[in-house]
């Protein structure tokens, strides 16, 4: 976050997410900035309501904070009410974090942090964080409000029970100047644990600088058994260090004993800081191989806390939250292993219930969570169909159900599906009854009444089919190529942020573009990062499959298409071909298969890259299991970040869909012989 030099002016406009607030905001702020809320109060100023006063007015920002609290959306899901006269929370019946702490804890808790100060020093809390923490404001003002992760006032360290994925998210959104919203375990001055609901909210001067951070808190009891901590990161240095004795033991059995003040001032590091701020910076595979060098380093690195933090640091956060279920049975240790190395990759085949009628080819199919949702297609007589099935890999028989949706977009076939956050879809493009479309529409899986919803985009790109579709972020729609109504190929790549109020198409403008082409792949890594491969492309006065791959930046300045120069064996690399399939793993590798291809090439071989590489190499693939025989004209989604399902095939009368194929990445949980890292 960058600060900017602290003035006791209210900064005026303030901003939250870079939007004027109301005035009323701006009113209630006030009393945050003037006066100066730094003053202990005295024991008269408490009046009945100081420490413990849980029904009592509190201090001044209180209003404000009712305010605040009472128009923020705190959560994606619930919108906390406030009472306007006792500003409390309201404990719904179903409060989803367990029974608010007694007493006071169904007020929010309201802090509010100087950002121009190093460490956030806390300038304000109200009555309700008195009540529920247990410290007086005065024990607080000017510390940095981690010490509520400690359990004893006295202790030098966050208790062991603290997630330090969500510390470290916190960390990052503080250093982003970007909000916060998460739970965390933490302890009231007594030692009580307590679950705490956080939302943090940045605090924007005019000139964009975050001033303030504004902390609410959402207490309640945490009936946990504090005994039987599971972290062994943090346990007692004494006890859990071993010896150098144990050391010398466990990676030099026969070196000479050295005392300790001669040893390396690594090991003299403590397990907190070794793992926090060491070992979470590596990579997973960096962070295998240290946990081989000694006892200590191997207890340190089998911590599972650690092991996410390491993938999520590697992978990013949506590919973390993506792989949860994955780690459920496996641990995350095991699964970051699997996925570099790929050993544990299988094929299977299986058959689900319910049917997709009537039956149809050139859908298009996406995964949502665990689900699987295909639109659209070609049915008999080049029908374009326009019904929406959902397939629920979580269920314990996986069956097709049609979606009741109240509207549905035109039917098509030949367009593209693509997942966006949470439980969003996006179709684009696509032939439709009336010839090719260029529309957008997009559709809340979760909603109660699921509606087909068109967004109104402005400057849409040329109508087009057989084009190709990837989402940056869950949120921005990137569409290249593809074939116009008078046949012609496409070769632009066209961006549309469906986060925008009034969403517009940009064409990404590049010096150069890679030949045009239809049926050709998009892939997303390192975030920002596109790989296209193959299709039909163009070359001269021919249309050819292609077997070239391109790369951009979309998060460059000005991004450009650059051919993707692989070394290696010649003639490794997937031959040509079109109507294929990409899957992106976590770590940014791509796996291509599938599509047609000329000659006697096995259309279910896999062939894999990592275009970040310095030198990329494409390698092949051996996968023991049952590879699907139809491998073209198929659709796949890639469900719980581990499994590619694989759907379509023709069994030369019709199309069948109960009968998947699904490339396995990682062990299945009911693979598990438990040997976790
Ligand atoms: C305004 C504000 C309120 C905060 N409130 C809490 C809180 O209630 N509980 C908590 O555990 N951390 C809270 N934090 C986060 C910690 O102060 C700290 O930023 C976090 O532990 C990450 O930093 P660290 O790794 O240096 O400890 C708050 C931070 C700010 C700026």
């Amino acid at each position: 976050m960058q600060p900017r030099p602290f003035s006791a002016a209210l900064p005026a406009p303030i901003k939250i997410r870079g939007r004027n607030i109301s005035p009323t905001w701006q009113q209630n702020l006030i009393s945050i900035f003037l006066p100066h809320p730094t003053q202990p109060r005295t024991h008269a100023e408490e009046g009945e309501s100081g420490c413990g006063g849980a029904g009592g007015r509190p201090r001044m920002f209180d209003d404000a904070g009712a305010v605040a609290v009472k128009r923020m959306r705190l959560w994606e899901e619930d919108e906390v009410e406030v009472e306007e006269e006792g500003m409390e929370v309201d404990a719904e019946p179903g409060w989803p974090w367990g029974t608010p702490a007694a007493g006071l804890s169904r007020a929010a808790a309201i802090v509010v942090a100087d950002a121009a100060e190093p460490d956030f020093p806390v300038i304000y809390v109200n009555a309700a964080f008195e009540s529920a923490t247990g410290y007086r404001a005065h024990e607080v003002l000017g510390r940095n409000c981690r010490f509520l992760q400690f359990r004893d006032p006295r202790a030098q360290r966050r208790h062991p029970l603290v997630d330090p994925m969500v510390v470290s998210e916190i960390r990052r959104c503080l250093n982003e100047g970007i909000e916060f919203h998460g739970e965390l375990l933490n302890f009231r001055k007594d030692g009580a644990p307590l679950y705490n609901r956080l939302s943090l909210i940045p605090m924007h001067g005019d000139d964009g600088y975050v001033t303030h951070v504004i902390g609410i808190q959402l207490f309640s009891e945490a009936n946990i058994d504090l005994s039987s901590v599971s972290y062994p990161v943090y346990k007692q240095q004494t006890n859990n260090r071993p010896s150098i004795q144990d050391l010398n033991s466990a990676s030099h059995e026969h070196a000479p004993k050295v005392q300790s003040a001669d040893h390396c001032g690594i090991l003299q590091l403590s397990d907190e800081v070794l793992a926090h701020n060491i070992l979470s910076r590596l990579s997973p595979r960096d962070v295998a191989s240290i946990g081989s060098v000694c006892t200590r380093m191997h207890e340190l690195t089998k911590n599972d806390h650690l092991r996410k933090m390491v993938c999520q640091n590697a992978w990013g956060r949506d590919a973390t939250v993506k792989l949860e279920m994955s780690t459920k049975m496996v641990g995350w240790g095991r699964l970051a292993r699997e996925l570099t190395t790929l050993e544990a990759a299988s094929w299977r085949k299986f058959t689900v219930g319910g049917r997709v009628e009537p039956s149809r080819c050139n859908f298009s199919a996406c995964a949502v969570g665990n689900r699987l949702v295909l639109f659209g297609g070609e049915g008999v007589n080049m029908q374009p169909m326009d019904d929406t099935f959902v397939l629920n890999m979580e269920a314990a028989r996986p069956e097709w159900r049609r979606v009741k949706v109240s509207a549905s977009p035109p039917g098509r076939w030949g367009h593209t599906l693509s997942w966006l956050n949470g439980s969003w879809l996006v179709v684009f493009g696509g032939c439709g009854q009336q010839g090719l479309l260029n529309d957008v529409f997009v559709l809340d899986l979760d909603a109660q009444q699921p509606t087909w919803r068109e967004v109104a985009s402005e400057g849409p790109p040329l109508p087009r089919s057989w084009h190709s579709s990837c989402t940056l972020d869950g949120s921005k729609l990137v569409v290249s190529g593809g074939c116009t109504e008078s046949g012609v190929l496409l070769s632009d790549t066209f961006l549309l942020d469906l986060t925008k109020e009034k969403p517009a198409w940009r064409e990404i403008p590049t010096s150069w573009s890679p030949p045009s082409r239809l049926g050709h792949t998009m892939s997303v890594y390192g975030t920002t990062k596109l790989l296209m491969f193959g299709g039909l492309a163009k070359s001269g006065s021919l249309r050819l499959r292609s077997s070239d791959a391109y790369t951009m930046d979309v998060g460059e300045d000005s991004p450009q298409w650059r051919q993707l120069a692989t070394t290696g064996f010649p003639n490794v690399g997937p031959p040509p071909r079109l109507d294929h399939v990409a899957v992106s793993l976590p770590c940014g590798r791509i796996i291509i298969f599938g599509g047609s291809i000329a000659g006697l090439h096995s259309p279910a071989q896999l062939f894999l890259v990592d275009p970040a590489e310095e030198k990329p190499t494409w390698r092949i693939l051996n996968v023991p299991g049952k590879p699907p025989k139809f491998a073209w004209g198929h659709s796949t989604c890639v469900v719980g970040g581990t499994r590619v399902l694989v759907l379509g095939g023709h069994t030369g009368e019709e199309w069948i869909l109960n009968e998947l194929h699904e490339l396995c990445l990682a062990s299945r949980p009911d693979d598990d012989d438990d040997d976790r890292y």
